[in-house]
């Protein structure tokens, strides 16, 4: 059996501590090579992938998620728990909760969005389902149990950062339906789907966005808030893991069926 399962740590984030026997793998890919943390979860094999780099290098808009999401294919994943700090938008998402999202909004700028480019074929794909609602329900499920304040929905702006938003644009982002704001879902989501993964981001509210919020807004904030989170996060994701049915009934496996079939 291949590695079935991935989780995609965000900022603050970067532990895998909770898997066993861990190893090292370099991926090589078509667009550069993927440094992969494999270990096992009550006999499952779960890779993690530290989405900006193990130190925090890489920022979001240089995240090479091509590569990351293809590493992932090539070692047989196909569902991804991914993290992802947030900036609120609504005064009843606060920070220290959870959002299951369950649409974005793209406003990034400067990203390659997919992986047909024309020469390997066109695909539209759907994106009716983004965030797979059959690995939501599960998470949401293992949320209830460990009763973790969660909000079972939401939209996620994505913006192209790396600088946060002015209090303008938060309040145009919330006039079109956002109610988190973050920097690297999309394209991650899209490319994931792509490769027929079922993919879901648990979103951890760190902050009120710009404007939102009175005071100004700081990485270290985003960064405590998470650390204080990941606890809670930690075992959210592996309770899940380990709850999931390896068959997939969702339709994300048939995500790429039409490619080329125009
Ligand atoms: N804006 C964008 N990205 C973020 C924020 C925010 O307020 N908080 C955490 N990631």
């Amino acid at each position: 059996m291949g590695v079935n399962y991935a989780i995609i740590g965000g900022t603050g984030v970067y532990d895998p501590k909770l898997l066993d026997n861990m190893r090292e793998e370099e991926v090589a890919t078509p667009f550069g090579s993927v440094v992969v943390q494999i270990g096992q979860l009550e006999g499952r094999e779960v890779a993690f992938l530290a989405r900006h780099g193990r130190r925090h290098s890489v920022p979001p808009h240089l995240v090479n998620y091509r590569a990351n999401i293809w590493a992932l294919k090539l070692l047989g994943v196909q569902k991804v728990i991914a993290t992802a700090a947030v900036g609120s938008l609504r005064t009843d998402f606060s920070p220290g909760e959870f959002v299951l999202v369950d649409q974005f909004l793209d406003f990034t700028k400067n990203r390659s969005a997919t992986f047909y480019t024309g020469e390997t074929g066109v695909l539209h794909v759907d994106m009716s389902d983004p965030y797979c609602g059959e690995l939501r329900a599960a998470l949401a499920e293992q949320a209830g149990k460990l009763q973790l304040g969660l909000k079972n929905g939401g939209t996620y702006v994505c913006t192209e950062g790396p600088r946060f938003e002015t209090p303008a644009e938060i309040s145009m982002y919330r006039l079109l339906g956002a109610d988190v704001v973050g920097m690297t879902s999309v394209p991650e989501v899209i490319l994931a789907k792509e490769c027929a993964m079922c993919y879901a981001s648990v979103a951890m509210v760190t902050n009120f966005a710009a404007g939102i919020a009175s005071k100004i807004l700081t990485h270290v904030e985003v960064t405590q808030n998470m650390a204080q989170m990941g606890e809670h996060l930690r075992a959210l994701i592996f309770n899940t893991l380990q709850s999931l049915a390896v068959e997939r009934s969702c339709l994300c496996q048939h995500a790429p069926d039409e490619l080329g079939k125009f």
